[in-house]
């Protein structure tokens, strides 16, 4: 039976009417149109669809849609502000720390709610946050040196 869910999506109110065990990834590309969350492997396996859920990073393919009512979610169309992109974004780009950029905005995703916990991550803090998101082109140590830039950039209060 279709349930009315509502929630926090990228700093917006939403509601959608549908099966409240509706994957959370489907209802972000197909619903809403956010098509930045990426499928992957669709098990939880690749991090390609991570979002964040009240500032966790979660695998937007393994939970039904019913398990945000109330929360926020931000995907990776959520993270800048205006024509300001988050630092995290934009020490991607300044490290060119993406080849074919599939997984991207899981990997930026991930970093954002890592780097909310722990701001001064070493080198080794990042490597084992961001191991469980695959990326297949082999970008993983320009990502780690953008993800280090990054927190070093917000230390200075630039936090979106
Ligand atoms: Fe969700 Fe791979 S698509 S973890
Ligand atoms: Fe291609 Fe990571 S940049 S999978």
């Amino acid at each position: 039976m279709e349930e009315t869910i509502r929630f926090k999506l990228n700093d917006r109110e939403a509601e959608l009417v549908t099966d409240p065990n509706q994957i959370l990834l489907w209802v972000l590309r197909n619903h809403f149109g956010l098509t930045g969350t990426k499928y992957g492997c669709g098990i939880g396996f690749c991090g390609a669809c991570t979002v964040l859920i009240d500032s966790e990073p979660v695998r937007s393919c393994m939970i039904p849609v019913s398990d945000v009512a109330g929360k926020n979610v931000v995907t990776i169309e959520g993270l800048s502000t205006g024509e300001k992109l988050h630092p995290v974004q934009q020490a991607f780009i300044d490290h060119d720390a993406l080849q074919c950029g599939f997984c991207t905005p899981g990997m930026v995703l991930t970093a954002v709610g890592m780097l909310g916990k722990n701001p001064s991550p070493t080198r080794e803090e990042i490597v084992n946050g961001l191991e469980d998101n695959l990326c297949r082109c082999g970008a993983h140590v320009r990502i780690v040196d953008a993800v280090k830039d990054a927190a070093e950039s917000m230390k200075g209060g630039n936090r979106k």
